[in-house]
């Protein structure tokens, strides 16, 4: 097998040398509806791979996989929230290094489409824009407020002036670059700042590298989407009559190449609802279709990956749903990389257009069930904050709220006293519905219940007066589609108790990722001995445990059967949130390079509400993303 793929290589060097002797473009033939390379004809088959949900040393393998189900080109998103996480400070190492992900693309050779937003939806996040954004509380996003361009602008230059010499022309492998995101789903339809993106993308990128928009598929969406200069593509999936769809494309764009920026081979799921998956044999026959046509497609997804850490976006349409960890979407590569039927199928079709680059398909990593892990307790948030918040907290009269701390992610705590003895059960209340995501109450330590965002409003509870009043509040993800992506997170109105607007706070916004990175709780294990508990208990509480290896270390997937909810960390690395009783996901991803085959693995899991007698996780060799088709 090594050797077919240093073949691969080997010729796809020597086809690339002798392009390069001649002129490099890329451009659009709106006489004879086409794409030009070089002067020649040129359709593209591409897949969505985003290497934000792709650990780092898996890159590779994933786009020697898309090349050898004959792909050649993939489309990328770029996460600004990613890369700057606090205004001012740009990330492009490690995992964040697009610079490395667009070399082994073009080493693997593989076009790319480069999609940089600065909105991107993509389900992630806030749709890529990041929170520090919401400090402003009038901004509006996606606009031209003079705010959000001055950032965008910022972020804009330090982007394109790294990417700018990776463009095709310039001997790189970008052929095309998205301008925005299905801008013409956004209620703000402001042509002036797409006439302001389509300016900044100019001035960096140059007149010769094609933009493009894309935008779903209606009228209003196209009409607001599209722009004088910018070519208009379209996205759509199997529910679509391509003809149909297409010939509303060329009311807005009557020559050139045809596009699906997005076809949908798979979808999404969110907590509490069913999982999604799309027909093997719908997305073949329409990927057939297309390209008979002479269309260009994008496959999204082609490699979903996870939401690592607390990535995942929501959507808020008739209630807030969040997005599950695993973005696995049905793709044909599976969340951990694995070729599937449907990649088998599409490899089919894609025979009948282009010639497939000879050699095997590289199989699927190998999964290793490592089994039970005993997990024992380490402590209540309560009793934990002078470790999970070493900076203390602040004091304020009212609630702030995420945004306002200037914590972005995770978790925030909220303290303050009961104002009167509460002996019978009473109603705490949140009156605007400003509970955003989920908030985990205690008294005096002791767990009260949860109230949650559209959902519970309203939790009892008893204590006496001065008790110590503890509201954990979980970010459960930024909206990241529609006209509430202004999604600030927290305490966001007053709460009442009984009779009494509450007051005095000490918030105290939680480092715990760090803390956990550094090593913690493990690293004072002889503590965790002498006070362990194995019996299961209730409210936010973190346990832990460790996983020695037989052997070499492989992919696994971990199941938190009995658990409720809560968020999971590997060797101090996030690896999402598990919610078995809400489903579909039952299992999340571990990436074997993340394990030691030598060390004990240190796992720690934060369980909000409640856990079960046994204590233990499990972990297993495939994943289980639908819940009624999961064993008890
Ligand atoms: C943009 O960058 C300038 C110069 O680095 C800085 O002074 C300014 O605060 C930044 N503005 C925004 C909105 O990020
Ligand atoms: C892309 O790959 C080709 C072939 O290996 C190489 O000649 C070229 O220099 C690469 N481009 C960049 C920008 O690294
Ligand atoms: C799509 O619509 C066209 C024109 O309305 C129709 O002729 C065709 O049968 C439809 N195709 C499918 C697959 O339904
Ligand atoms: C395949 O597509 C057809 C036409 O849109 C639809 O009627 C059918 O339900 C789809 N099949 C599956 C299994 O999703
Ligand atoms: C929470 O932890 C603190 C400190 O370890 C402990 O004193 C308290 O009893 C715990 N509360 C509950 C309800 O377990
Ligand atoms: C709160 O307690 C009252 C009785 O004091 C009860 O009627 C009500 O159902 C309880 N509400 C909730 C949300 O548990
Ligand atoms: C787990 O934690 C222990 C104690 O801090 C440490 O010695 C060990 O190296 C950690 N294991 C891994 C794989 O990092
Ligand atoms: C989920 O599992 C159920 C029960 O096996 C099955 O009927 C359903 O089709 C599955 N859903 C998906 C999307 O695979």
């Amino acid at each position: 097998m090594k050797s077919n793929i240093v073949f691969v290589f080997v010729s796809l060097c020597s086809a690339v040398m002798n392009v390069l002797a001649d002129e490099r473009s890329f451009s659009i033939d709106y006489k004879n509806n086409r794409f030009l390379k070089d002067g020649k004809p040129f359709q593209y088959i591409s897949g969505s791979i985003h290497y934000s949900r792709v650990p780092r040393c898996y890159w590779k393998d994933r786009l020697l996989k898309m090349y050898m189900t004959g792909l050649n080109a993939v489309q990328v998103y770029v996460p600004w929230n990613f890369h700057e996480p606090v205004q001012g400070i740009y990330k492009f190492e490690g995992d964040r290094d697009l610079e490395y992900f667009l070399d082994l693309a073009n080493q693997t050779g593989l076009l790319v489409i480069l999609r940089p937003g600065p909105y991107i939806c993509a389900e992630w996040d806030m749709g890529g824009l990041p929170a520090w954004l919401l400090q402003n509380p009038d901004i509006i996003l996606r606009s031209s407020d003079s705010d959000y361009l001055h950032a965008v602008s910022n972020w804009t230059a330090v982007l394109l002036t790294k990417v700018r010499s990776w463009l095709y022309q310039r001997g790189g492998n970008i052929i095309s670059v998205q301008v925005e995101n299905e801008y013409g789903s956004y209620f703000a339809c402001d042509y002036n700042y797409m006439r302001h993106l389509h300016k900044l993308f100019r001035f960096f990128l140059g007149e010769d590298v094609v933009l493009f928009t894309t935008d779903g598929n209606t009228d209003k969406e196209l009409v607001c989407g599209t722009l004088e200069g910018l070519y208009a593509t379209i996205d759509f999936g199997t529910d679509t009559n391509v003809t149909t769809a297409f010939s509303r494309l060329r009311r807005f764009e009557p020559h050139g190449p045809l596009v699906n920026s997005e076809f949908y081979t798979g979808w999404l799921d969110h907590w509490g609802d069913r999982h999604a998956s799309v027909n093997i044999q719908n997305v073949s026959t329409m990927l057939g279709h297309m390209l008979s046509m002479g269309a260009s497609v994008n496959m999204y997804m082609f490699e979903g990956g996870t939401n690592f850490g607390y990535w995942n976006g929501a959507d808020d349409d008739t209630r807030f749903r969040s997005v599950v960890t695993s973005y696995d979407y049905d793709a044909p590569l599976s969340e951990a990389g694995d070729p599937t039927d449907k990649l088998l199928a599409i490899r089919e079709v894609i025979k009948n257009f282009r010639e497939i680059p000879s050699g095997p398909l590289p199989p699927a990593t190998p999964k290793m069930a490592y089994g039970f892990v005993n997990l024992q307790k380490i402590g209540n948030i309560s009793g934990l904050l002078d470790t999970l918040s070493p900076q203390g907290p602040v004091q304020s009269q009212h609630l702030l709220t995420f945004e306002e701390m200037k914590q972005y992610y995770g978790f925030m705590l909220y303290r303050t006293k009961l104002p009167q003895d509460l002996p019978s059960a009473t109603p705490l209340i949140s009156p605007a519905n400003g509970i955003h995501d989920r908030a985990y109450v205690s008294v005096n330590g002791v767990y009260q219940g949860v109230m949650e965002r559209d959902v519970t409003l309203v939790v009892n509870v008893t204590g006496r007066l001065a008790d110590q009043l503890d509201i954990l509040v979980e970010n459960m993800g930024r909206v990241n589609f529609g006209s509430k992506i202004s999604d600030r997170k927290g305490l966001l109105g007053n709460l009442i108790l009984g009779n009494d607007v509450l007051t005095d706070w000490l918030i105290y916004s939680l480092d715990i990722d760090e803390v956990i990175h550094s090593g913690w709780p493990q690293s004072m294990r002889k503590d965790i001995r002498s006070g362990s508990e194995t019996d299961g208990g209730s409210g936010p509480t973190v346990y832990s445990g460790t996983l020695q290896l037989p052997g070499p270390a492989h992919d696994t997937f971990i199941r938190c059967h009995g658990w409720t909810k809560g968020q999971v960390w590997i060797n101090g690395v996030n690896l999402g949130r598990y919610w078995p009783q809400r489903g579909p996901q039952q299992t999340l991803y571990v990436p074997g390079p993340l394990l030691s085959s030598t060390l004990p693995n240190n796992i720690t899991l934060l369980e909000l509400e409640e856990a079960p007698q046994h204590s233990r996780v499990l972990f297993m060799d495939r994943p289980l993303l639908n819940t009624t088709a999961a064993p008890p």
